[in-house]
C-alpha cells in the first residue's frame, strides 16, 4: 500500500506548486507567508485593568510565520495566551501554517490586554499592533462589542 500513497502525495504537490504560481505575478508568492487579519473583536471589558481580545490570521502563502508580539494604544502590555482543557498559558509565540489559519476565540487562544489605560467601551475601536518572525507587522482596528458578544450569532 505505501506505491498509491506516493504517487498522491506526489500528485498533491503538484497541484500546490501549480496553484502557487498562478496566484502570483512575481512568481516567488508561495514562498512566503502571506497574512491577513480577519473578524476583529474585543468584548467591552468587565474589569477596569484587564480586557481579552479575538481575531483570526489567516495564511495563504506557501511558508509558515509565527506572531511573536501583540501591542495595542490602549494597553501596557498585551499577552497571548492558550486555552487547554479549561487551563490557560501565556505563550511566548503562536505558530501560522502555511495554508492555515490561527484562530484566537472565546475559550480557547486569546489576547490578554493588561494595564489598561482607558476603559475600551462598546462602539469605540482599540489599534492592536502584530508583529511577526518574519512577515513585516500588521495593523489592526479592533471594535468594541458588547461584553456578552457572540461572534457566530453576530449580537
Ligand atoms: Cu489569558
Amino acid at each position: 500500500m505505501r506505491r498509491p500513497a506516493a504517487l498522491t502525495a506526489g500528485a498533491l504537490a503538484g497541484a500546490l506548486a501549480l496553484t502557487g504560481c498562478s496566484g502570483s505575478g512575481s512568481g516567488s508568492g508561495s514562498e512566503k507567508a502571506e497574512l491577513s487579519v480577519s473578524s476583529p473583536y474585543m468584548p467591552q471589558p468587565v474589569s477596569a485593568d484587564m480586557a481579552a481580545g479575538f481575531l483570526t490570521i489567516t495564511n495563504k502563502g506557501g511558508a509558515g510565520d509565527k506572531l511573536t508580539s501583540v501591542t495595542s494604544d490602549v494597553a501596557g502590555q498585551v499577552t497571548m495566551h492558550s486555552t487547554t482543557g479549561g487551563a490557560m498559558a501565556e505563550k511566548s509565540s503562536f505558530a501560522i501554517p502555511a495554508h492555515g489559519r490561527l484562530v484566537f476565540r472565546s475559550g480557547g487562544n486569546h489576547l490578554m490586554f493588561e494595564e489598561l489605560k482607558r476603559a475600551p467601551k462598546q462602539g469605540q475601536k482599540v489599534t492592536v499592533k502584530l508583529t511577526f518572525a518574519t512577515s513585516g507587522p500588521l495593523t489592526v482596528e479592533m471594535p468594541v462589542r458588547p461584553a456578552t458578544y457572540n461572534p457566530s450569532t453576530g449580537h
